[in-house]
């Protein structure tokens, strides 16, 4: 045999291995880590729609309900476990945040719900609250940047409300806001942290309450929307979504006293 056929054979024998070798790196190596990029970069806009939306109720670590602060259900499956709840499954988790759960405090998000969120919105989320355990360290980097965030408001109410003055009913009455999660749902310009989209805008409230019902005041009104809240809707809300708060005489007082500074 001459060099050149050597070579040529050499070069034939070279190829041939390639092909299959680069055939093996690229489903072995780069097409899943290519598809572990996709899933991360999916899962960090469900984080960023998670710390704007979700996080009021569903908490900064997914632990869901820590009463009085935090009011929906644990999405961190470690939580889940702890409370004996399955895995959460894709198809679940789409169908309850674009719907909702009727009858809870768990809003429709979907557009044909009028909610705020895309299909794709909602299909980011779904990656993210489904690949919670891997993502969980871009939730802490996101909550670290948005900051004064809801769970810090959340304990600055608490606090806030047990460092109150005993003679000034409004500035309890404002610290419960947040201490009780009133936040997660109603936006009050005054108070840090109170930017929930869920109820109507408060602000104001201490006027308009007065033009709710015939023949009840502003104060009474307010009283009886946070007693019994399915008593009267808002126009363009939704019955039964106000959930009954186990609040006492005392702190209820507080909050109306609180509101009806809102004019
Ligand atoms: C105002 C409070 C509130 C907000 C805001 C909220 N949730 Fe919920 N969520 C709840 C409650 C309460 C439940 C439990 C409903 C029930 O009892 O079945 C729930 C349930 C869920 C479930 C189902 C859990 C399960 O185990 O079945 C998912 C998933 C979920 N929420 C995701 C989200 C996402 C994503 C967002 C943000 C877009 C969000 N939630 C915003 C209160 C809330
Ligand atoms: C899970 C969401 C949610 C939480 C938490 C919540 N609310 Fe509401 N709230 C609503 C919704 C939705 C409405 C409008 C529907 C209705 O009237 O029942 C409403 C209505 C109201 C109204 C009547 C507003 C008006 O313009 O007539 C008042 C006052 C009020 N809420 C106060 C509170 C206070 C105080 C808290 C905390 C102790 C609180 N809400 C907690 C969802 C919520």
């Amino acid at each position: 045999m001459d060099k050149k056929s050597v070579f040529g054979i050499l070069a034939t024998l070279l190829l041939v291995l390639m092909v299959p070798a680069y055939g093996l790196w690229d489903g072995l190596v780069r097409q899943p880590a290519a598809k572990e990029h996709f899933l991360d970069a999916d899962a960090e806009r469900g984080i960023a729609t998670y710390v704007q939306f979700c996080v009021a109720c569903h908490g900064p670590d997914g632990q869901g309900r820590v009463e009085p602060q935090y009011i929906g259900l644990p999405l961190n499956p470690v939580y889940r476990k702890q409370l004996g709840l399955a895995t959460l499954d894709p198809d679940v988790a789409r169908k309850t945040i674009a719907r909702g759960r009727p009858g809870t405090a768990m809003p429709a998000w979907s557009t044909e719900e009028d909610g705020d969120l895309k299909d794709y919105h909602i299909r980011d989320l779904v990656t993210f609250v489904t690949n919670w355990e891997r993502s969980e360290h871009l939730l802490k980097e996101s909550l670290a940047e948005h900051a004064p965030t809801h769970a810090a408001a959340g304990a600055a109410g608490v606090a806030a409300a047990a460092a109150a003055p005993a003679d000034d009913p409004v500035a309890r009455g404002k610290a419960l806001i947040t201490a009780q999660a009133c936040s997660a749902c109603h936006t009050i310009s005054s108070v840090p942290g109170a930017v929930g989209a869920v109820g109507p805008k408060l602000n104001g409230v201490g006027t308009t309450a007065a033009t709710r019902k015939p023949g009840l005041t502003a104060e009474q009104y307010i009283q009886e929307s946070i007693r019994e809240p399915t008593a009267y809707t808002v126009q363009g809300f939704t019955t039964g979504v106000m959930p009954k708060l186990p609040l006492t005489d005392a702190q209820i007082s507080d909050l109306v006293a609180f509101l009806l500074t809102l004019k």
